[in-house]
């Protein structure tokens, strides 16, 4: 079936890159897909610290070499993702023998870390998610308090960035983060981008997760790419994907049979805000590098397991059957 639609990154020569964010499972079961319609690679879990760093002196190379030798034998970019994170990464760097680890040892970790894993990959990698999801969802907050955060300062993000740009100089070193497009979050985020930008931090760009739904609004969309566009920095578009459930729908996780179930209007809901993001994304196509999905096809996706496991959603552009939703089709058909 897929076979009769255009492809999409081809489509979309003229724009920006159309991206994925990959494990060697969706290499294989999701190869066709993949091969024709994504000019872009992002290494989902398989770069962060935990995964590929589970102990002070083993590293587990296996799931992001795949990545990246799939991209090499087709000739795609690659997104790197997440050393820096509150989340997936390995207890062992923030701990020394019995006690938390102090912020000389963890600096010292953090380098060494980014310099392996930048002497390995970093030739391949056009663009870096280097600090991820540091500023809180709570109004009244500003920085999250991560172990990096209280182990070493707020200054952990300016020594991420410039440890990336020192041992992986030509790629392009991101900032990232959800919920960008609701006004408070978003102007935390400006606010700590310009901070790294007046302390002369290395930062080229920023990256929109754009984990939507059926009901996010479009103008605070609008608003927030033009917020961080006027940062004078890249923009990327690095884990879109429309749930087909209010954000605030978390039901409860044993007793499934509560769950709701899509409706034919929330698919076709969908289909429209799928649209509509495109033609956002067109439209700022001179700040717009590359449009990556967290995932490929309905049939791989995290959010059947959030917030709760075991409620299925669709959120992609391709089908559990690998077919092309007619929005994918209608996006190719807007720039034909
Ligand atoms: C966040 C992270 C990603 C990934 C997704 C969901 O947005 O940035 O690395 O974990 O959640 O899977």
């Amino acid at each position: 079936m897929y076979q009769d639609m255009p492809s999409l990154c081809e489509a979309y020569a003229d724009y920006f890159k159309i991206g994925a964010a990959v494990m060697p499972q969706n290499l294989t079961a999701q190869r066709n897909l993949i091969v024709k319609h994504f000019n872009s690679l992002t290494t989902s879990s398989a770069m962060k610290f935990g995964p590929i760093h589970p102990e002070e002196y083993r590293y587990d190379f296996a799931d992001a070499d795949a990545i990246f030798a799939f991209a090499k034998e087709h000739h795609m970019a690659v997104r790197a993702h997440a050393p820096v994170w509150h989340q997936q990464t390995a207890d062992w760097i923030f701990t020394d023998r019995f006690v938390y680890a102090d912020r000389e040892l963890l600096l010292e970790r953090l380098e060494d870390h980014i310099r392996v894993l930048a002497g390995r990959y970093g030739d391949s990698v056009y663009a870096w998610d280097v600090v991820n999801e540091a500023i809180v969802d709570e109004p009244d907050g500003y920085l999250r308090e991560t172990k990096w955060y209280k182990l070493i300062g707020p200054d952990y993000i300016d020594y991420a960035y410039r440890f990336v740009k020192k041992y992986a100089p030509h790629t392009q070193v991101f900032y990232n983060d959800y919920n960008e497009f609701h006004p408070i979050k978003r102007d935390k985020i400006v606010r700590l981008m310009r901070g790294m930008q007046e302390r002369g931090v290395p930062l080229d760009g920023f990256g929109l997760q754009q984990h939507v739904s059926i009901y996010t609004n479009l103008d605070d969309i609008k608003a927030a790419i033009e917020a961080y566009a006027a940062l004078g920095i890249t923009l990327h578009i690095t884990e879109l994907d429309v749930s087909l459930y209010h954000p605030k729908d978390r039901p409860n996780p044993y007793y499934p049979k509560h769950f709701t179930i899509p409706s034919r209007e929330d698919f076709a809901r969908q289909g429209k805000m799928y649209e509509d993001l495109f033609a956002i994304y067109r439209s700022y196509s001179d700040v717009i590098e590359s449009v990556t999905t967290w995932g490929v096809a309905d049939d791989l996706t995290w959010l059947d397991m959030h917030p709760v496991p075991g409620r299925k959603n669709y959120p992609l552009l391709f089908s559990y059957d690998h077919t092309p939703k007619p929005c994918t089709r209608a996006i190719v058909d807007a720039v034909r």
